[in-house]
């Protein structure tokens, strides 16, 4: 197996691994660099726990070969918050409003809602729920997930209509 060497931007920090050329970036993250808060579950681009942010945008890394993040800047959930255990105003939410139950979507939620409030600071509920569909939830029937970015919204100085 050919190998390549990779560098990139993970939370903030380079990083240059030796990769071989068929390495999945969610298998890069989780197995390499053990950073295991990006969850694996269908591993066919079904279910969205795998999401990470590239440049700003969510993949799912269950798909993307770890080549592409050459050059690139990787967010996990990990990459979120600061080491004094600080937490973003969407992981707050999550937390105030009880979004999360197994929690085995939540990454892969926050960091689409995270994507979704920097490009949008303020969306509307059917902004937000178009944002989300690419991230399955078994437990929480989606209501306090959905609430939880609405809270971030109305902070931002959205309106909640519903
Ligand atoms: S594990 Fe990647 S989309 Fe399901
Ligand atoms: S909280 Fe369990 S899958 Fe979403």
């Amino acid at each position: 197996m050919s190998t390549m060497q990779i560098s990139f931007k993970l939370n903030g920090e380079d990083v240059a691994v030796e990769i071989a050329a068929n390495t999945l970036l969610v298998d890069l993250l989780r197995e390499e660099l053990g950073l295991t808060g990006t969850k694996t579950g269908c591993r066919e681009g079904e279910c969205g726990a795998c999401t990470v942010l590239v440049d700003g945008e969510p993949f799912n890394s269950c798909l993307l070969p770890a080549m592409k993040a050459d050059g690139r800047q990787v967010t996990t959930i990990e990459g979120l918050g600061d080491d004094e255990g600080a937490v973003e105003s969407i992981q707050q939410a999550f937390m105030d409003m009880g979004a999360a139950q197994c929690g085995f979507c939540t990454p892969g939620m926050i960091l689409t809602a995270k994507s979704l409030l920097d490009k949008n600071p303020a969306p509307e509920e059917a902004e937000i729920r178009q944002a989300l569909t690419g991230v399955l939830c078994r437990c929480t029937g989606y209501r306090k997930i959905v609430q939880a970015v609405q809270a971030v919204a109305q902070h931002n100085g959205g309106e909640v209509t519903s």
